[in-house]
């Protein structure tokens, strides 16, 4: 079956992409995407999420709330919620240029729109949390690799985050089968995450050096 997103190497144009490049290229190819595709694969990434053992058993989940056509976390977010997890989001401090972890208890009251048009809790909602609290984080990615790498939207942001968890929190990075790619440039602050889960395929690096 001819899989809708595939780019054939040459159309993205040589071999080893640039990350600002990648970025450009991928964003587009985002945007394009149909809004059934985004629910239906949504859907079955959110379902594979679900049947992990480490999600089941996390009583903290930090997770991204979409934005610009990425895996949709609505649903997770609302589930996790009525399940008694305790969820956290992020808080984009632009200034600092680093993610402000907010603990969110209803997403319908506490949200608006934020830096870069992304929702995220209003000032009177912010309860922040230590990143030391956090047994799972849910990360967004343009496209990631095979080992784990990802490129996000280029402020370095989750980057800076993952740098300062503990070892037992695991991260997860969702992404449309389309946003895996072999082998990614990476920069030496760069981080990778432990598991990416697609509509297609769980791809894991727990024993990974
Ligand atoms: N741990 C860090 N401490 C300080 N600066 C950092 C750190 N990690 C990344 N940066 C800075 O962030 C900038 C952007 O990094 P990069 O291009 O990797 O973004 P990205 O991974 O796409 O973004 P994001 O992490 O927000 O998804 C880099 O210029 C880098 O200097
Ligand atoms: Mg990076």
């Amino acid at each position: 079956m001819k899989k809708d997103f595939t780019v054939p190497k040459e159309e993205i144009g040589g071999e080893i992409l640039q990350k600002q490049e990648m970025r450009k290229q991928y964003l587009r190819l985002r945007d394009n995407l149909r809004l059934t595709d985004i629910r239906d694969k949504s859907k079955k990434i959110i379902e594979k999420l679900y049947a992990m053992p480490c999600y089941r058993q996390a009583k903290t989940v930090m997770m991204y709330i979409d934005f610009r056509n990425e895996v949709s976390t609505k649903a997770v977010l609302l589930k996790a919620l009525h399940q008694g997890k305790k969820v956290v989001v992020p808080v984009t401090d632009t200034r600092a240029r680093k993610l402000i972890l907010s603990e969110i208890k209803d997403a319908d009251r506490e949200l608006r729109p934020g830096s870069y048009g992304i929702l995220e809790p209003a000032k009177e909602f912010i309860r922040e949390v230590s990143v030391d609290i956090l047994d799972i984080i849910i990360v967004p990615g343009l496209v990631f690799d095979l080992r784990g790498y990802r490129i996000g939207y280029g402020g370095g942001y989750y980057d800076k985050l993952l740098q300062d968890i503990n070892p037992n929190t695991k991260t997860i990075g969702l992404a449309f089968d389309f946003q895996i790619v072999d082998s990614l440039c990476i920069e030496n602050f760069d981080r990778k995450v432990d598991v990416i889960i697609t509509e297609e395929r769980i791809i894991s690096y727990e024993h990974a050096g």
